[in-house]
């Protein structure tokens, strides 16, 4: 990744209105993430203006296929010019394996390959959802870890998980490997429907290589002075 801004989700139902909020911004240098509702209903045509505005981009598909689809997506994706993508771990090693052989063989010569990480657990799954509606019977932080390791050992670059999680993956993987880590909220922020929130000092102590944060910042009444204030909470226990 090329930068370690707070990433901003771009949690939006079009274009249009993601325009307008980062109109906001003037002209500062934003690391955002798209996600399925803006893609799915802007396409590739979304992806474009955002590079126009000089934004890094975190295209959040979280894709889960057979993986011949997972492959050949892939392809497609890395010609966007996207800076990180996503699969989720519990795709498999094989599928894991085919969509970074499809990254690479769609990334366009002298062009830098974008990061591939696997999301581990949405950030919204508790235990409880994990045991009674999943059947994962591992302890839940097992189980990520587990996944972790896996999508190391498939070559990824990383994973999303909890910050709840980033001490007990660093364990099992190496340093450098990004965790990517969403579920931040500031200490008066309400938590939303994410179970497992945390501020984003305490994502910085427990070692998250970067955060992503939605509606703290876009629903907030001042959205510049949130983005401001959690950048420099993210900056500032690492100084
Ligand atoms: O608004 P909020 O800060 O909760 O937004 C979190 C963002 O991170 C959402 O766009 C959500 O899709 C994403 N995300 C997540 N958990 C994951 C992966 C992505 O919450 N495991």
């Amino acid at each position: 990744m090329k930068n370690n801004l707070p990433i901003i989700a771009l949690d939006f139902a079009s274009g249009e209105e993601t325009l307008t909020f980062l109109d906001l911004f003037e002209k500062e240098r934003l690391f955002v993430k798209t996600g399925m509702e803006l893609f799915y209903q802007e396409g590739p045509a979304i992806i474009h203006q955002l590079k126009e505005r000089n934004c890094d981009i975190f295209l959040d598909l979280k894709l889960h296929d057979i993986p011949t689809t997972v492959n050949k997506a892939m392809k497609r994706l890395a010609g966007l010019g996207v800076d990180l993508v996503n699969v989720h771990a519990a795709g498999g090693a094989r599928m894991m394996r085919a969509a970074l052989e499809g990254l690479e063989e769609g990334t366009p010569a002298g062009r830098k390959r974008p990061s591939l990480i696997a999301v581990t657990q949405p950030v919204s799954t508790s235990e409880q959802v994990a045991k009674e509606e999943l059947l994962l019977h591992k302890p839940l932080l097992e189980t990520v870890v587990h996944y972790g390791k896996m999508a190391e050992e498939c070559g990824l670059d990383g994973v999303v998980c909890s910050v709840h999680e980033t001490k007990a993956i660093y364990e099992a993987v190496r340093p450098s490997f990004l965790t990517v880590t969403p579920g931040i909220r500031t200490a008066s922020d309400a938590a939303d429907d994410q179970v497992r929130t945390a501020t984003p000092s305490f994502a910085k102590e427990n070692g998250s290589s970067a955060i992503v944060v939605g509606r703290s910042i876009t629903k907030a009444e001042n959205p510049v002075e949130a983005y401001e204030a959690i950048k420099l909470e993210w900056e500032g226990v690492r100084r």
